[in-house]
């Protein structure tokens, strides 16, 4: 098998970026965890089901058909498709944002992504990034990285990418506590919750630039 790279971390620290960025210099398959998690969120909201309804919720996971594709333009970093249908702006909206932590939390929803997204991984030659992957999906990963940033600054990082997307019209202190909010959620719960792995080298993106960080995961993977 091919090498993997896990890189986990909290929202807004710079991964989606960082993780496509390490990806396309060393040639390697980029995988986006989180979008999964959006996609289920998105159609869980647009079927009017109850966010609550964990088993017709895992029903219809189940019928559903979730497309990841990655893709090199900075502002998309990967196309996601669901039942054909393609949400790649949509799972990005604030109302799905403020949603996808109660998704995530869904034992059922957590073992149908985890299964795919190891089938995604299984020959290697991928970096992953997500809250889990270096905990739980792929604990066996040749280099894991824990990438963080102050709560002030990953809103900062945030605000710039929702108005390039033309989701702006939040306000910076809305958005950290968004931020703040859906950490806390992503780091209490029972399942798989965000954490470093014992094993994961942290890397604070705080005064660095997405090009030096690339460059660290890149020296590191070397190593
Ligand atoms: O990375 P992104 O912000 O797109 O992730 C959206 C949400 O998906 C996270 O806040 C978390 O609730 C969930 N997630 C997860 N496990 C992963 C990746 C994302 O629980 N591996």
């Amino acid at each position: 098998r091919r090498a993997v790279i896990a890189i986990d971390g909290p929202a807004g620290a710079g991964k989606s970026t960082v993780t496509r960025l390490v990806a396309e210099k060393l040639g390697l398959t980029y995988l986006d965890t989180g979008a999964m998690y959006r996609a289920v969120t998105w159609l869980v909201v647009n079927s009017g089901l109850d966010l609550s309804a964990e088993a017709a919720i895992a029903e219809l996971l189940s019928l559903a058909k979730i497309e990841i594709i990655p893709a090199d333009s900075p502002e998309n970093v990967t196309i996601v498709k669901i039942n054909g249908q393609d949400v790649t702006l949509e799972i990005r909206s604030p109302a799905i944002t403020s949603q996808v932590s109660r998704i995530a939390a869904q034992k059922a929803v957590r073992e149908q992504l985890v299964t795919l997204q190891r089938q995604m991984g299984m020959s290697g030659g991928i970096v992953v990034e997500g809250r889990d992957i270096g905990t739980n999906v792929f604990p066996e990963a040749e280099l894991k990285i824990f990438l963080t940033a102050t709560p002030e600054e990953r809103a900062r990082r945030r605000l710039k990418d929702l108005e390039a997307q033309g989701n702006g019209g939040i306000s910076l202190a809305e958005l950290t506590q968004e931020i703040e909010k859906r950490d806390y959620l992503d780091s209490n719960r029972s399942l798989a919750p965000l954490r470093k792995a014992a094993d994961a080298i942290e890397v604070n993106s705080d005064h660095l630039t997405i090009t030096e960080v690339t460059e660290k995961i890149i020296a590191l993977y070397h190593q």
